[in-house]
């Protein structure tokens, strides 16, 4: 069915002889930040796809896609100056990275993540997740544990940032099921739910060492031996270093906004 040879084709910054797209005023920056994106981005040995991904999540990453922003297929295509199926493409790949949401009215939109929301969602997990894990410690069987260890090896091979989000959850919530308290835990679950687009942004803009496997080695560790007060220890760890690493993310990203 492919009638798109170009999304094989490596690709570069289109021609800029095109002429200027019409419409109205208040879009003139976002077109020209996504021309200015598109050719710093460079002539490389990528599939149209991978050319438009690294492209834009370097933009939104960055702050110069701002949040909110609508991305429409139409434009995107012209700018890039490729069909719309490798734009689809990209655009799919950046929902499963959180860097954009699908609305039903604007389509694509970079995604709306701001540091408050992120910190008020940690401070959440910190209170509600070490109440149910010091529950669970003393509950959990050798085949809860071994069940966690096989998550964690799970984390390890898994490329996919959609997935590696579900398996956080799971890593989680395999450690917090034994805590005999099923409201505690629904809203545990419900706070790791929503806390996965911020671990996908995250992962997206840091890496995937911010899954910080050794703390989830280190938690099953201590849990295996029934060390409550060493194991919350580590998990306030876990999630104070996730937001630190948050926080210092913006401080650069808002610092290098304004030298620009
Ligand atoms: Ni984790």
């Amino acid at each position: 069915m492919s009638q798109d040879p170009s999304s094989r084709q490596p690709v570069g910054p289109p021609s800029s002889d095109r002429q200027p797209p019409e419409r109205p005023s208040g879009e003139r920056r976002s077109d020209n930040t996504l021309a200015a994106l598109v050719a710093a981005e460079g002539a490389r040995p990528k599939t149209a796809t991978e050319f438009v991904e690294a492209t834009l999540k370097k933009g939104i990453l960055s702050g110069a896609l701002p949040a909110g922003m609508a991305l429409r297929q139409e434009d995107l295509a012209r700018e890039f100056g490729l069909s719309r199926m490798p734009i689809r493409e990209a655009l799919r790949q950046l929902e499963a990275q959180a860097l954009i949401d699908f609305t039903a009215h604007k389509g694509a939109v970079v995604t709306e993540i701001s540091l408050e929301d992120a910190l008020d969602l940690f401070a959440i997990r910190r209170a509600l997740e070490t109440a149910a894990f010091a529950l669970s410690i003393p509950n959990l069987s050798p085949d809860d544990l071994g069940r966690a260890v096989e998550v964690i090896a799970e984390i390890d091979t898994e490329a996919d940032a959609g997935r590696l989000g579900q398996l956080n959850r799971q890593f989680h919530m395999t450690l917090y099921a034994r805590a005999g308290r099923p409201k505690l835990l629904t809203l545990v679950e419900a706070q790791l739910a929503s806390y996965d687009r911020y671990l996908r942004f995250h992962l997206s803009a840091e890496g995937r060492e911010q899954m910080a496997q050794d703390d989830h080695r280190a938690m099953v560790e201590a849990a295996a031996t029934r060390d409550v007060a060493g194991a919350i220890a580590v998990l306030e760890r876990h999630i104070d270093t996730a937001a630190d690493a948050l926080t210092r993310f913006y401080a650069m990203r808002d610092g290098a906004a304004q030298v620009e």
